[in-house]
């Protein structure tokens, strides 16, 4: 018998049992809130929190305590007076543009931007009536031109996936306002630590959050940061279209992002070594790397500008060329995958050192002729170098390179 309820049967304490009382002692980390629903004392109550009058929350699509502490983490960091999280970084890109465009209006990106969002620009968005054009953004008159009277916002990647391309941020800014059109900017491969596009006049900065944000490949998710009238239209559109993220990845990418400057500190470091290593790399006396682009070399087309832009360094990424095109990539994957360590796995940012493919991988829905001409090769790798010791990462491409087959020898027997 439950001397609580003693007049209830078994059926009805059974089905109302595990109330939640707030600890009057909170805890150190906020809890997950693993609930799709919210409590009410009446209808005054319902309509001050609908109207904002009130904090609280009604239902998991519109979010939750986790979504609220992440949000205002990445805001805080970013230097945005608001931020909108969902369920994965193009829920948030897709979210941006359909919430923020109309048909008939006109919208430019670069060029060199990763896959998902060029397929969005390229296919998805001018089949309901928005008209785009992919555009060198490191070409400020070839922008200027592209802008027309019904152009509203242009869309850049900080550090573009995965040709690492970097764009004079602060003259676009001054362009975009001098013409009244937005500028978004996908900064993932920069995060806040880097470079915080907002705060040097960008509309919109966005991420997506199982990269450095989160850290660990382990959360989905994407953010978006900006002022808070914009961050609200994408909010009600995310909301509406269902793009929610799950309150549990919300949690695991606040844990990630409390160590961010660590690891972008190590990732930079560790970036600019294997940069450089990879650059000076030759096998037998024979080049087995073709190129090496990381805006932290000095041979990079932008790193002048990368330099003022990143004063604290490059971060993480890179993209190197090995000899043999698609079967050169081929035997250099698996010559690594035998070796055990760095992991072939086509996402990037983790805390260990991974690799991927991007012809084959993020840009596999363009064309041939589409991943030519923005410099995405047969035998394109992408590196995300992780905190690790960086000479074990070093060893371990040198032992992969080494394995694989003569590129002029291999010439010769073809
Ligand atoms: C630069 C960049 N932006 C956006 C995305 C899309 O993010 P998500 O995979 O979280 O949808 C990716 C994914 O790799 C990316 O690299």
């Amino acid at each position: 018998m439950d001397p609580q309820h003693p007049q209830l049967t078994f059926e009805t304490r059974a089905a109302r049992v595990g109330e939640w009382r707030p600890p009057t002692t909170p805890s150190l980390v906020e809890p997950i809130y693993q609930s799709t629903v919210y409590k009410f004392t009446g209808l005054d109550q319902v309509d001050a929190v609908q109207e904002g009058r009130e904090t609280g929350y009604i239902y998991y699509r519109n979010g939750t305590p986790n979504h609220t502490t992440l949000e205002s983490a990445i805001a805080g960091l970013e230097g945005a007076a608001a931020a909108v999280v969902g369920a994965s970084g193009m829920a948030v890109i897709s979210g941006m543009f359909l919430s923020l465009l109309r048909p008939g209006d006109h919208v430019l990106c670069d060029r060199v931007v990763y896959g998902g969002t060029y397929n969005l620009l390229s296919k998805e968005l001018p089949a309901l009536g928005i008209e785009t054009s992919l555009v060198d953004a490191t070409d400020l008159a070839a922008v200027a031109a592209s802008i027309r009277p019904g152009t509203r916002l242009l869309h850049v990647e900080a550090i573009s996936n995965p040709m690492m391309q970097v764009v004079d941020l602060p003259a676009l800014i001054a362009l975009a306002q001098r013409h009244n059109i937005l500028l978004s900017v996908d900064a993932t491969f920069a995060t806040p630590y880097l470079l915080r596009p907002v705060e040097m006049g960008a509309d919109l900065v966005c991420h997506s959050l199982p990269k450095y944000l989160g850290g660990h490949s382990a959360a989905m998710g994407g953010v978006i940061s900006g002022r808070a009238e914009l961050i609200n239209i994408i909010r009600s559109k995310l909301s509406l279209y269902g793009a929610t993220l799950a309150p549990f990845d919300a949690w695991m990418a606040l844990q990630g992002l409390k160590t961010l400057a660590l690891r972008m500190r190590a990732h930079s470091d560790n970036g600019a070594y294997v940069a450089q290593f990879l650059a000076r790399h030759s096998w037998r006396g024979h080049p087995s790397v073709m190129r090496v682009i990381y805006p932290g070399l000095p041979h990079h087309q932008q790193h002048t500008l990368a330099q003022r832009l990143f004063p604290q360094g490059f971060g993480g990424m890179l993209s190197f060329e090995v000899p043999g095109g698609r079967s050169g990539a081929d035997a250099f994957l698996r010559a690594l995958s035998a070796i055990g360590s760095i992991s072939f796995s086509p996402s990037l940012a983790d805390v260990s050192t991974t690799v991927s493919y991007p012809a084959g991988t993020s840009h596999r829905l363009l064309s041939e002729a589409q991943r030519a001409a923005i410099g995405v090769t047969p035998g394109l790798i992408r590196l995300s170098v992780g905190i690790e010791d960086k000479e074990d990462i070093c060893a371990d491409l040198d032992r992969a390179l080494a394995a694989m087959p003569n590129p002029i020898q291999a010439q010769h027997n073809t």
